[in-house]
């Protein structure tokens, strides 16, 4: 190694100049602001906070005390909850904490399979699993692309699993919080939304309102379609379930919160709680536009009765144009980032696994740095271009830049 700082640097900087050259159409991904990202470096990147505000066991946390305090509440303020869990660490840590606060080893959980939208921690091969939890998938109506709220039910009643978790990685129409709950509060058991991808959304009024539609908790990672630095977070009215969940953060889930976070992430729910309104319809209107122009291009975009989608997400079914795998590898290399995505339809075998059916296309982060419906128009004819025409990549890549050249501030901040 000649100089290791240049080295690192170099690649730090191909990264940044590449995607700055590429539209990103991932759905879990988003830009942070100039302000988010200042904050995101300071002291409190060297220290140490277990325990709570005023409970600590380590000296020197007076700050880390007010910091804590202040993103705390202002995050329960933007769910309309009365606690909020900000040490938590990833989406899939704060759903481990909602696990062990609810369930014991042994106990069944209930969510939607993978291929119908459940992220892998909802299930036996993730944390799910991994914490000793039994797992059922629940029945899903490709028609409505959601839940099966009366087959669900039954299945509900009669196998009473301890925790439902809705919400979902695939997500394209609010789940059915208000008509499950019920049924699961009826036997005793609990409900978790899982709003990692819909926070923003969510925050901001529009989607659905998990905690009022009866869920008990809400966990949620904060850098989707929220604002956030990477990181965690849970939020619930209920006072014994939040104790639980406290104490199962920490000793037993973080030890330091990764306490640099907690500015950049009081910060981004200071723009949503100022811009999130204007951002997520722009955000809905604009993954409704990408979907109706893709479809008109040819694509075969999932439609319900409902339209294509009420969320960031376009899903859209490429078995014929190669599989997700082929298609998402073409579009990478013109410089459009999109990923494969199991679909409902998909039939596991070892080559689905590998090469699924679909798609998955999220708008909120093109929408943040300032694209429209005529950019939603624009996006759909390259893809059709690339994906469809098989058109040379190298060709659409140098429009894809030059489009892409004209989106470079972040908004909405
Ligand atoms: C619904 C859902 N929950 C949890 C997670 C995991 O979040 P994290 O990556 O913050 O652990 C994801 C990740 O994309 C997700 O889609």
């Amino acid at each position: 190694m000649t100089d290791p700082y240049s080295e690192i640097s170099e690649i730090v900087n191909n990264q940044n100049n590449w995607r700055k050259q590429c539209i990103n159409l991932i759905a879990s991904e988003n830009a942070t602001s100039p302000a988010v990202d200042k904050l995101l470096v300071s002291d409190f990147a060297h220290r140490y906070a277990e325990g709570l505000p005023g409970h600590r066991y380590y000296q020197g946390t007076k700050y880390v005390d007010d910091i804590e305090i202040y993103t705390s509440k202002l995050m329960a303020k933007l769910f309309n909850a009365k606690f909020a869990e900000v040490r938590i660490l990833s989406g899939t840590q704060a759903n481990m904490a909602a696990y062990a606060s609810i369930c014991k080893p042994g106990d069944t959980v209930a969510s939607a399979s993978i291929p119908c939208g459940a992220h892998v921690s909802h299930t036996r091969w993730g944390a799910a699993g991994f914490m000793n939890l039994k797992w059922r998938s629940l029945p899903f109506s490709v028609d409505s692309f959601n839940i099966d709220i009366e087959k669900a039910s039954e299945q509900l009643k009669e196998e009473k699993p301890k925790l439902l978790i809705l919400g979902a990685s695939l997500f394209p129409f609010p789940h059915p919080v208000k008509e499950l709950a019920p049924v699961v509060h009826d036997y005793g058991g609990k409900v978790l939304y899982d709003g990692a991808h819909v926070l923003g959304l969510i925050a901001a009024g529009f989607f659905q309102q998990p905690l009022k539609e009866g869920a008990d908790l809400m966990t949620a990672s904060t850098h989707k379609t929220f604002f956030g630095p990477q990181g965690g977070l849970i939020v619930t009215n209920d006072d014994d379930l939040f104790k639980k969940v406290q104490n199962n953060v920490f000793p037993s889930l973080v030890c330091n919160h990764h306490i640099h976070r907690l500015p950049a992430l009081a910060m981004a729910a200071a723009e949503i709680e100022k811009f999130g309104k204007q951002y997520a319809q722009d955000v809905i209107s604009n993954a409704q536009s990408l979907a109706k122009a893709m479809a008109d291009a040819g694509f075969d975009v999932v439609k319900t009765s409902r339209g294509f989608t009420e969320s960031h997400q376009v899903v859209v079914h490429v078995e014929k144009l190669g599989g997700g795998k082929n298609v998402a590898e073409l579009c990478e290399e013109a410089n459009i980032i999109l990923n494969k995505n199991f679909l409902p339809t998909d039939k596991i075998s070892p080559a689905v696994m590998d090469n699924p059916g679909g798609i998955r296309i999220g708008t909120q982060e093109m929408t943040r740095y300032g694209m429209g419906k005529k950019e939603m128009k624009q996006i759909a004819q390259l893809l059709k271009r690339l994906v469809i025409d098989k058109e040379p990549a190298d060709k659409v890549k140098t429009e894809i830049i030059a489009l892409r050249a004209n989106f470079q501030k972040v908004g909405y901040c």
